[in-house]
C-alpha cells in the first residue's frame, strides 16, 4: 500500500552518476529454463565487465530465493511477485548507477513485460538463454528435473510448469552447441556499445 507518501526528488539522479563512473547502467536481464546457463553466463559477463573497470552487479534466483524471496514459492502468483521485486531492485540498482545483471527463470511474458515497466523500457535488455528442456534435463546440474519426473518437486518450470519463451527478445543465445566462451564474446560485443 502506498497511501499516504509523496515522492521525494533528490538532486543528484541516475544521469549523475553515469557520468561520474563514465559509462551507461542498465539491466541485463537473463531468462531462460532452469540449468539453461543463465547463472554462468551472467557470471562471466560480469567478470569480464568488471575488468573493464565497469560498476556491476548480479541478482540470481536461487541467492535471492534464501534472502530476501525466501517467503515465495514456485505458483505462479508467486513467481510474479518474485519477479516483481527483483524488478524493484533492479530498478534501485540501475538509478544508483550500477550495470545490472539478473538471473532468473522469469517464465512467463507478462512478468517479464511489467520489468520493463519498472525499470523503463530504455534501460532493459532482454537475453533468452535458450537451451534445450532435453539438454538441460541431460545436464540436470541440481537433481531437479529427476526429483520432478518422479513427482518429488511439483511446478517445475519446463515438467510440470510453463516456460513462455520471449518472441522479440534482444539478443537470444542458443548454448546446445556453443560454448560459454562464444556466447559471452556475443553477449559482450552486444552490451558493450550500449554503455557509451
Ligand atoms: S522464477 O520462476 O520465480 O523466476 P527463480 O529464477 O527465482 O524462478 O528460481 C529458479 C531456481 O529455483 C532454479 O534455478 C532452481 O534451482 C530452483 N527451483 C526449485 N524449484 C523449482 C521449480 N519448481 N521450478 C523452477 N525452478 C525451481
Amino acid at each position: 500500500m502506498s497511501i499516504n507518501t509523496v515522492r521525494h526528488d533528490y538532486n543528484i539522479t541516475k544521469a549523475d552518476r553515469e557520468t561520474r563512473n563514465g559509462h551507461r547502467s542498465f539491466l541485463l536481464w537473463f531468462t531462460g529454463l532452469s540449468g539453461s546457463g543463465k547463472s554462468t553466463l551472467a557470471n562471466a559477463v560480469e567478470l569480464e565487465l568488471h575488468k573493464k573497470g565497469i560498476s556491476t552487479f548480479s541478482l540470481d534466483g536461487d541467492n535471492i530465493r534464501q534472502g530476501i524471496n525466501k517467503d515465495l514459492s514456485f505458483a505462479p502468483e508467486d513467481r510474479t511477485e518474485n519477479i516483481r521485486r527483483i524488478a524493484e531492485i533492479a530498478h534501485l540498482m540501475v538509478d544508483a548507477g550500477v550495470v545490472t545483471l539478473a538471473a532468473f527463470v522469469s517464465p512467463y511474458i507478462k512478468d517479464r513485460e511489467n520489468i520493463k515497466s519498472i525499470v523503463g523500457v530504455e534501460n532493459f535488455i532482454e537475453v533468452y538463454v535458450n537451451t534445450s528442456l532435453e539438454e538441460c534435463e541431460r545436464r540436470d546440474v541440481k537433481g531437479l528435473y529427476k526429483k520432478a519426473r518422479t513427482g518429488e518437486i511439483k511446478n517445475m518450470t519446463g515438467i510440470s510448469a510453463p516456460y513462455e519463451a520471449p518472441i522479440n527478445p534482444d539478443l537470444e543465445i542458443i548454448t546446445d552447441n556453443q560454448s560459454i566462451e562464444s556466447s559471452v564474446e556475443i553477449i559482450k560485443d552486444f552490451i558493450i556499445q550500449k554503455l557509451k
